[in-house]
């Protein structure tokens, strides 16, 4: 036997693996994928010393290690992509259309509170832009109580999010106008200002049990853009149910321009605008 051979991954590794991604965090993985999954491991293996890949799937289930072993797994297979200002016609209608009937519902009840969940907010982009935006709409300062609160199942994002350190490909979309405004220059890049910080904060957490994660309930929107591709329609259905149960009543949702509900859920109104849609929960009973 050749010791220093690496590591093969067999089918039936691949068919365990995949199943436990599936279950454990909802993402699909095809076939195609699996030299993917074995480059990605193989580091993690070695470091373990373990010797296939079908002691690494033990590992990972019933070691007393396993529940920190799911989120270095985690990190390695997720896709992150993300930037400032994704999805412009989507964020024209946050700025222009919701944010200000949101306010005037707010303000009819006398409710000065405004919260948002980012729900796959990756390292952060997606969060900082929505506080840019409504800092720029000027409609909720002063008494406002603005929350946006950013959630993702991959500790290092997190980690990344909470430092607010971003260059390049961050900003491929962004104005200098939102660079000199809400960024300092840092060692590593630009800095999010504390004007930024005060409104957002960050958690690790699962969407398949998302009610666990989040303490926070009446969440005015949600979003969840570009993280619902890597999920069957099982596992849609079971987030957007548990979105039902946090967001306010006539809350909305918005989703990536590629995922819909159209075969997912009838409590969304799917509201069209140039571009882009939003969906409005209905009413519990309606
Ligand atoms: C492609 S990024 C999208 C980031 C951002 N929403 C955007 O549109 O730019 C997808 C993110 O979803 C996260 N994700 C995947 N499965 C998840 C789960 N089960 N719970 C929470 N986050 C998850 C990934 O870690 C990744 O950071």
């Amino acid at each position: 036997m050749n010791i220093s051979a690496k590591p093969v991954m067999k089918p039936e590794d691949f068919r365990l693996i995949k199943e436990f991604i599936a279950e454990t965090f909802g993402l699909v993985l095809d076939e195609a994928k699996e030299n993917y999954l074995a480059l990605k491991l193989l580091p993690r293996i070695e470091e373990l010393r373990l010797s296939t890949f079908a002691e690494y799937y033990s590992y990972l289930k019933f070691s007393p290690h396993s529940a920190e072993e799911h989120l270095k797994f985690i990190s390695l297979i997720t896709n992150n992509e993300t930037y400032f200002f994704r999805e412009e016609a989507q964020l024209k209608v946050f700025a222009e259309t919701i944010l200000p009937a949101l306010k005037e519902r707010k303000l009819k009840a006398g409710n000065r509170t405004i919260k948002i969940v980012s729900a796959g907010c990756s390292s952060g982009e997606e969060v900082y832009t929505l506080a840019m935006l409504i800092l720029e709409s000027g409609s909720f300062l002063w008494d406002w109580d603005v929350k946006i609160i950013g959630i993702d199942v991959d500790p290092q994002t997190i980690e990344k999010a909470k430092a607010g350190v971003y260059s390049g490909r961050a900003f491929q979309s962004t104005a200098v106008y939102y660079k000199e405004r809400y960024f300092s220059k840092s060692e590593h890049g630009l800095q999010v200002r504390d004007i930024l910080r005060k409104l957002t904060s960050f958690t690790q957490g699962n969407l398949l049990c998302f009610d666990r994660t989040l303490a926070e309930q009446d969440i005015d929107i949600i979003f969840c853009r570009n993280v619902m591709i890597y999920f069957n329609d099982d596992t849609i259905k079971r987030i957007v149910e548990s979105f039902e149960r946090i967001l306010a009543k006539d809350g909305f949702l918005f989703l990536g321009h590629s995922e819909s509900l159209s075969r997912i859920s009838p409590h969304y109104l799917p509201l069209r605008f140039t571009g882009t849609i939003v969906y409005r929960l209905k009413e519990r009973n309606g």
